[in-house]
């Protein structure tokens, strides 16, 4: 069977793109368009860089101007980092390396705006040099093709990912070669849908193998989300519990809910003061965990009996609920397990 490399080069030549715009050898296009696309697609690029050449052919006449002109025909494709770095590095070059880019990829990775991996990538199509490079095209493939676990933001992820990607370097090519993963990246070995029928990986392909392809890479790891506590007052009278509308935004809209007591306030004393009642036993409950799409949400409830006969709901809102008919309240799903704990323990009738 061929190399990784060797397939790839086979594949690029046959199927791979060959009428991109920035397709040369010359190291000042090839920096530009490696610039512009680390984080930009190939159809939004061309107009930017035909535009960007006309106005700056080479590297000098870059040097030269202001860097609010490259920022002006910078517009438009964002992260401006780029656009300043590029100026800077343009300076740089001109001051320190007579105007020519070096060879060596870890000279390159030194200079404003370029990483290991565009390094590779300029000196491989500029000057033929044999270097890996591994964006996140590159990460994708590799992970797919080795069935490699494990987010690729991790340094121990990327660190394999990078030896991996030396190892499966050609000792020719290089330039084709780089293309290929690029190109397969973009058009076979896409982020969702790939194109497994077509790929020329397809028989060496871990993931295809094993059906995990939807899988890899693994994706970076949900942050653990924001805590937040709310204390939630069940006031009980005659079987009935007091519930009041929430506000028409924020979380349970318009929902029937449990009163929220303010962080730090003697429960009994808030309950007097704000309905009138008299609180005769404060029971704390068993706080529990509700998860939010953006945070958990940390229940803390507080049974509280005012002395039957309920009184008359005086503030617009509120109603008593009978507790042997929460079914017919709207009421969003935590709190409905809150209370149906409570009547499932008999905390109520108990007095
Ligand atoms: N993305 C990054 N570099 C590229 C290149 N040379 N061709 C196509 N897409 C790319």
């Amino acid at each position: 069977m061929s190399t990784f490399a060797e397939t790839l080069i086979a594949w690029q030549r046959q199927h791979g793109r060959h009428d991109l715009p920035w397709q040369t050898d010359d190291a000042y296009r090839v920096w530009l368009s490696e610039i512009m696309l680390q984080q930009t697609q190939v159809e939004t690029v061309i107009p930017y860089y035909a535009r960007f050449l006309d106005r700056f052919p080479d590297l000098p006449s870059l040097a030269a101007a202001p860097v609010e002109d490259v920022l002006t025909l910078w517009s438009g494709l964002g992260y401006y980092a780029r656009a300043r770095n590029l100026h800077k590095c343009a300076q740089t070059l001109m001051a320190r390396h007579g105007g020519v880019f070096p060879a060596a990829p870890a000279q390159l990775a030194e200079l404003p705006g370029i990483g290991r991996s565009t390094a590779a990538a300029i000196s491989a199509f500029a000057y033929g040099t044999r270097a890996a490079i591994l964006d996140g095209n590159v990460k994708r493939v590799l992970t797919r093709v080795f069935g490699i676990d494990g987010f690729p933001g991790t340094k121990a992820v990327e660190n394999r990912l990078w030896e991996l990607a030396e190892s499966l370097l050609p000792a020719l090519d290089v330039g084709v070669y780089t293309q290929a993963q690029m190109d397969l990246g973009a058009t076979i070995c896409t982020r969702g849908r790939p194109a497994c029928a077509r790929c020329p990986l397809a028989e060496r392909c871990v993931a295809l193998r094993d059906g995990r392809v939807a899988e890899l890479p693994t994706p970076r790891p949900r942050k653990e989300s924001p805590q937040r506590n709310g204390r939630f007052a069940a006031i009980l009278a005659d079987g009935a519990v007091l519930l009041e509308r929430r506000p028409p935004s924020g979380i349970w809209g318009g929902l029937l809910s449990l009163p929220e007591l303010p962080e730090d306030a003697d429960a009994a004393d808030w309950v007097a003061l704000h309905y009138g009642l008299d609180v005769r036993k404060t029971t704390p409950l068993t706080p529990f965990r509700h998860v939010f799409t953006h945070f958990t949400l940390t229940l803390q409830p507080e049974a509280l009996e005012v002395s039957p006969p309920a009184p008359a709901v005086t503030e617009s809102g509120h109603l008593w609920q009978p507790l042997d008919r929460l079914a017919d309240a709207a009421l969003p799903a935590p709190i409905r397990k809150l209370l149906e704990q409570l009547v499932q323990d008999d905390l109520f009738s108990r007095h």
